[in-house]
């Protein structure tokens, strides 16, 4: 029988933290108030329920939560220079700009022009590369997010084999880059599979963790794990259900309800790795207004 991760528990204990620091900060003399500007362009279901999750979640902490609604429409000259004025905005310590970006939009140059100071979201090149050189700031929320659940629930991945399903900049990658780190919570040996792997389960089969995140239902099913192996379900896949007021419920990339049974601990979905993101999204907004503001641990 295999442990399920309280995902969620593990959240709100680290969301706890990040409201007992802002709530220390204010009462004294440098007294500032985190800001974390979230912009969404277009009318995506799943992106506007992430953004007004980040936004209750960040007021719940004390941070001034500024969210910028764009249409569809908005050009790539238009989105460029808004994400340009607040990169500039000293009131803003944290920007995310959700993704997906409409498809006339070119991401990678929006990503670009986010102040590398204020890029809660780790994306931006100069903290990628910081990721790289093993020298970590900011590090993307949800990769941040399975580190700090692994750590957390006791999982020792140092020398172990983690096998990642998934090369995306927001997740795969990252994480790969995190879990080879120099340090305690990492020294890893990993192995990235992607949509090109050839026989992926005699590679998925090998790992002592396997973190998935490829965004596919049942993508990792019973026979492609190790008796023991500790599963992390990174996936959020939305399928219909008429059951549920909304009309969908979410599901994870594994089959949860057979590969329980082999692992020796899985993170379930909902309520494992995704209340994690907005946990560690504010963490690093803490962490960026910190720095501003020349407070240090
Ligand atoms: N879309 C889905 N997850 C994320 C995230 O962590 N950051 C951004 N910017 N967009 C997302």
């Amino acid at each position: 029988m295999s442990t399920i991760i309280d995902g969620k528990a593990i959240a709100d204990k680290l969301t706890k933290s990040v409201a007992e620091e802002i709530n220390l900060i204010k009462k004294t003399n440098s007294g500032f108030v985190p800001g974390l500007a979230a912009v969404l362009v277009g009318e995506d279901p799943a992106s506007k329920v992430y953004v007004r999750n980040k936004k209750k979640s960040a007021t719940s902490v004390g941070m001034e939560a500024l969210d910028y609604y764009l249409p569809e429409s908005t050009t790539q000259k238009e989105l460029e220079e808004y994400v340009r004025k607040l990169s500039e905005d000293v009131k803003i310590d944290g920007i995310l700009v959700q993704l997906p970006l409409p498809a006339h939009i070119d991401q990678e140059k929006i990503i670009n022009v986010i102040n590398p100071d204020k890029d809660v979201d780790g994306l931006h090149p100069y903290n990628v590369g910081l990721l790289v050189k093993g020298q970590p700031r900011f590090v993307p929320a949800t990769p941040a997010g399975v580190q700090y659940i692994l750590s957390e629930s006791g999982i020792e991945v140092v020398g172990k084999h983690v096998v990642i399903c998934g090369r995306s900049e927001i997740v795969g990658k990252p994480l790969g880059l995190l879990l080879i780190q120099r340090n305690k919570n990492a020294n890893a040996t990993v192995t990235m599979c992607h949509s090109r792997t050839e026989n992926i389960r005699n590679i998925t089969k090998q790992a002592d963790v396997l973190i998935v995140a490829v965004g596919q239902q049942n993508f990792i099913k019973a026979d492609m794990v190790k008796k023991g192996a500790v599963i992390i379900d990174v996936g959020t896949n939305r399928i219909q259900d008429a059951t549920r007021k909304s009309g969908y419920r979410l599901v994870g990339d594994v089959d949860f309800e057979n590969v329980k049974k082999i692992a020796s601990a899985i993170t379930p979905v909902p309520g494992g790795v995704g209340p994690m993101t907005i946990a560690m999204l504010l963490k690093n907004t803490l962490e960026s207004a910190k720095r501003k503001n020349l407070v240090f641990d």
